[in-house]
């Protein structure tokens, strides 16, 4: 199936390099053309513009901001970084894959400890379970269409496995430095594929996503798991560096969404700018394959995992 990776044999990393990614007006009822699955298969990633209304862009930024005037910092210090974390934080991020929690950015605090921002200027994420928690953002996640795109790709049985509220903040949005999605969000055999919305404007300024395209015919470069000690650890499974100097910008306006393979390596630079970056991602599994019990992400019994349904 398409949402594996190395799905092509006849055409390696190399054969896909390009400056820019494939984008194409959303199709109607979300169907792919053979050509979008053709790109997607080739590049890893492509963006659909209008995939969503504006209206139901500016909904969604709505209801996170109702959410966020309910959660008090005070309580959590607890930051999301891919350059660092500690354990508390650890036990913070991996209970939440049932839950809303927020993670604020690195910078958010000055040196007295207090916000140097708005609250919600200085979140960096909410996650991980608003699309099954929040009629809002459940009635966002699950639309016929979705369901028809990630079946253009060759999802046997979708499941929603996290959805995430990328804030990136003025001038205090963390860098995400170049990773796959698959290293945290693993099965047997892969399946990760990521949908993700620019609610905003999305562009080099702010911070927007950047691609190397075809890098997920590349391996696996890590794995990030639970010991049996509980301790997170991020695995290295292949330790040859990734081709930066390939990587694409993909600026978005909003209502564009970017579908990409859980291989595809991407990155995003600080937002210095004055400008946030909303997003909201999805990020899909299928059920057919075998989800290991030392991913970070665990479900409990009484929330399991559902499709687009
Ligand atoms: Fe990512």
């Amino acid at each position: 199936p398409l949402w594996c990776s190395n799905v092509d044999d006849l055409m390696n990393e190399a054969d896909a390099v390009t400056d820019t990614i494939p984008a194409f007006i959303a199709p109607p009822g979300g169907h792919l053309t053979d050509e979008m699955v053709e790109a997607y298969r080739r590049f890893g990633v492509i963006a659909l513009r209008d995939f969503v209304s504006r209206e139901s862009c500016r909904n969604l930024q709505q209801r996170a901001s109702e959410l966020v005037a309910e959660f008090d910092p005070a309580e959590v210090r607890s930051v999301f970084s891919t350059t660092r974390q500690t354990q508390l934080d650890d036990d913070y991020f991996i209970e939440s894959g049932d839950k809303i929690r927020f993670f604020l950015e690195d910078d958010a605090f000055d040196d007295r400890g207090e916000l140097r921002q708005s609250k919600e200027n200085s979140l960096n994420k909410m996650g991980h379970a608003m699309h099954d928690l929040d009629p809002v953002f459940d009635a966002f996640s699950r639309t016929p269409e979705l369901a028809a795109s990630a079946r253009s790709i060759g999802f046997e049985d979708p499941v929603i496995l996290q959805s995430m509220y990328i804030f990136k903040p003025p001038r205090i949005g963390g860098e995400v430095v170049c990773h796959q999605d698959s290293t945290y969000l693993y099965t047997e055999p892969e399946s990760c594929v990521g949908f993700w919305f620019a609610l905003e404007d999305a562009t080099l300024e702010n911070g927007c996503m950047q691609f190397i395209p075809g890098g997920h015919k590349a391996p696996l470069k890590k794995r990030n798991y639970r010991k049996p000690d509980g301790l997170l650890i991020t695995e290295t499974l292949d330790d040859s560096p990734w081709h930066e100097e390939r990587r694409v910008p993909v600026e978005a306006e909003a209502g564009t969404l970017v579908i990409f393979n859980g291989r595809a390596p991407h990155l995003s630079a600080a937002n210095r700018s004055s400008k946030s970056r909303h997003a909201y991602t999805l990020h899909v599994i299928d059920r057919t394959c075998h989800y290991p019990a030392n991913n970070w992400l665990q479900r409990s019994d009484e929330l399991p995992l559902r499709g687009f349904e």
